[in-house]
């Protein structure tokens, strides 16, 4: 368990000098933090050894320097000059790219977004880019097979080492076309799957049979293959309301050993060790959407929230918050396909607007890690990530 004054330590990956290869690892640095902002090129996890996983080797220089206590505090703060109104009908073909708006590959702007607002006839939400700093990983790989051996080297050494140090391996997974990529985890046999705890970072208000149920999608793919006990997947409880299911949710966490799951500073947040989400079009991750009011909620909100009126069916859900999934030690974004291409160049080249892009708040405490493939990563110009602008590019104009 880390403590407020411990910082966040560096992330380790092979350096290659191998040019053959469409891997970037990138660092998300704190604006104006020129020195910190050189991406690093590496090369992705040797997919053919990703049943034998091997020893990696130099370190690149990623270091994020803020304690874990700001990125979860900073959440509760308010500060003024974030207020997610755009006056309405004032850009009508798109934000401006100065004020976080982003081009298409067509050259036109991007048309605003077709979630509820953003104008201002919506209610005022006050979001925060949390301060921190923390290391974010771009790979990307050829196909998404190849992304889906990726993304289970990351899911058994993060098991590996969460069960080494507490004995037990907490993770949250999202719904969508991710949990196809869990698949590739079932022939893990140097994962000690018995020592899993399930949850899901956002869920379905339907029955836990029903094909809507993230549950369910999860457990044909990959919970049903795997010896997980099935009472260390949580579940929602069937039959409630989204603000009942969501407060039965939390109980079912709160049960959870702080030795399986720690709490960590003031607000005594859980401390997952890993979360895996897929993004939407529209930059949502979970179930927080754009310019909403789950996405803005505060670390005394609760552990999990009810939405109602989801943009994207089903209309209830439950979600975990934003402090939450900042509160865990890795994020894993997987974005696959030529239907992400625009909103991974959009999150990871151009400040949106506060609220806007719901996936530029994740700041998890120890890394970042983005799946690609060369479809999601078209629109990149990572060629460019080597001039030493700090990230986010743009600059939020008010
Ligand atoms: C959900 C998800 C949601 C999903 C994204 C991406 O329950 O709907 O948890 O956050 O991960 O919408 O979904 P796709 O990858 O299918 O586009």
């Amino acid at each position: 368990m880390r403590s407020a004054s411990t910082p966040s330590h560096a992330s380790t990956q092979t350096r290659r000098t191998n040019t053959n290869t469409n891997t970037v690892a990138a660092r998300v640095a704190k604006k104006g933090d020129a020195s910190q902002s050189e991406p690093v090129f590496t090369s992705p996890p040797d997919l053919e050894a990703l049943n034998s996983p091997k020893e990696h080797g130099s370190a690149t220089a990623a270091t994020a320097t803020k304690s874990s206590a700001s990125s979860a505090s900073s959440t509760t703060k308010k500060p003024s000059q974030n207020i997610n109104i755009i006056p309405i009908g004032r850009w009508a073909d798109g934000i401006p790219s100065a004020m976080g708006g982003h081009y298409l590959p067509s050259g036109s702007l991007a048309p605003l977004s077709n979630s509820k607002g953003p104008g201002i006839d919506i209610e005022p939400l006050y979001f925060d880019y949390p301060s921190s700093e923390v290391d974010t990983r771009v790979l990307v790989y050829d196909t998404p097979y190849a992304a889906a051996g990726g993304l289970a080297e990351e899911v058994a050494g993060a098991s590996k080492a969460a069960i080494a140090a507490k004995g037990s391996f907490t993770i949250a997974l999202s719904g969508g076309s991710l949990v196809k990529s869990l698949n590739a985890l079932v022939a893990r046999t140097d994962v000690d799957f018995s020592k899993w705890y399930v949850l899901f970072s956002d869920e379905r208000v339907v029955s836990l049979s029903s094909a809507d149920s993230n549950y369910k999608a999860a457990a044909d793919e990959f919970l049903s293959k795997v010896p997980i006990p099935s009472s260390q997947i949580l579940k929602i409880k069937e039959g409630l309301t989204a603000s009942q299911t969501a407060e039965h949710y939390a109980g079912q966490m709160l049960d959870l050993s702080e030795e399986i799951l720690p709490r960590f500073g003031a607000e005594k947040l859980p401390v997952l060790d890993m979360v895996l989400l897929g993004v939407g079009p529209d930059g949502h991750v979970a179930s927080l959407f754009p310019n909403r009011k789950e996405t803005a909620a505060c670390a005394d909100a609760g552990w999990v929230i009810p939405v109602v009126d989801s943009p994207k069916p089903p209309s209830a859900r439950i979600t975990l918050t934003m402090p939450v999934i900042n509160a865990a030690k890795k994020v894993v974004v997987c974005a696959l396909g030529e239907g992400k291409a625009e909103v991974v160049q959009r999150a990871l080249e151009v400040q949106s607007l506060p609220g806007a892009l719901p996936v530029q708040l994740v700041r998890p405490q120890e890394g970042l890690v983005w799946m690609l493939d060369t479809k999601s990563a078209q629109a990149l110009s990572t060629g460019t990530w080597e001039d030493k602008k700090a990230y986010p590019r743009s600059e939020f104009a008010s």
